[in-house]
């Protein structure tokens, strides 16, 4: 997959204030690469990662996913190829929460081609690769949050994705579980995906193949001095 994004901006109407959030932001992104976003908070980490995913559109701008200007796309088509395509880690975990677990994931992967029997299958090895053979029956209010956002990311790998999104995917997990969710996108990065991580860990940062830095709207690429 190609991530190719020229002279995108993104602003926020509030009554009759207009706030441009990202300003002139040119991005591309490619097969095997890993990218960690970071910059503070409310500088449009999250709003880069909407667009990029395809769940908003840039004000102004071009993004091109695999050539296709997405712009040019409804918002049906805009869907399923993220359904089939991306795999998405929300800040704030975007659980159903009437389903449990196991259901959780198993409903994103029923998006795909497999047969419901192959999806449980699949679901079922993504939460025990996350540590949660015992909590696949337990419905999202009963998960603690670093439960939740490993059934988030479960959730987010079914599909076998081309390019994962995460948000902050290990802001609520203790270091052990940090490290297992870092491998786990390390695996599927070296497999040929593209990662996209949000991240305030400097530990994360190191391991990405390019640091991508948002400040006062604009996107800048920071050297990763480690690699
Ligand atoms: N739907 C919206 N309507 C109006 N303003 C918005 C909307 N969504 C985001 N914003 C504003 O855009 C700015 C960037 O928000 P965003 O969520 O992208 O920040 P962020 O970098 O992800 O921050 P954090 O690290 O706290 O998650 C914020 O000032 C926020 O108030
Ligand atoms: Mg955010």
């Amino acid at each position: 997959m190609r991530i190719e994004i020229q002279g995108l901006h993104k602003s926020y109407q509030n009554g009759d204030q207009i706030t441009e959030v990202l300003h002139n932001v040119n991005l591309r992104v490619g097969d095997g690469e890993f990218v960690a976003i970071i910059g503070p908070s409310g500088s449009g980490k999250s709003t880069l990662m909407n667009i990029i995913g395809c769940l908003d559109r840039p004000t102004r701008g071009v993004y091109y996913l695999e050539g296709q200007d997405t712009g040019k796309l409804g918002d049906r088509r805009l869907a399923s190829i993220r359904n089939r395509h991306i795999g998405f880690v929300f800040q704030s975990f975007n659980l159903l929460p009437q389903y449990t677990a196991l259901e959780n994931v198993e409903l994103a992967g029923l998006y795909g081609n497999e047969s419901p029997k192959r999806v449980r299958e699949v679901a079922k090895k993504a939460l025990i690769s996350l540590g949660l053979e015992d909590r696949m029956k337990y419905r999202p209010n009963q998960l603690s949050g670093g439960q939740k956002q490993r059934v988030a990311i479960a959730r987010a790998i079914v599909n076998s994705p081309s390019i994962i999104l995460a948000d902050e995917p290990t802001g609520s997990l203790d270091s052990r579980t940090g490290r297992k969710v870092l491998d786990i996108f390390k695996k599927l990065n070296k497999e040929g995906r593209i990662v996209i991580v949000v991240t305030h860990d400097p530990g994360i940062a190191r391991e990405a193949s390019r640091i991508v830095d948002i400040k006062d709207g604009i996107v800048r690429e920071v050297p990763n001095e480690v690699s």
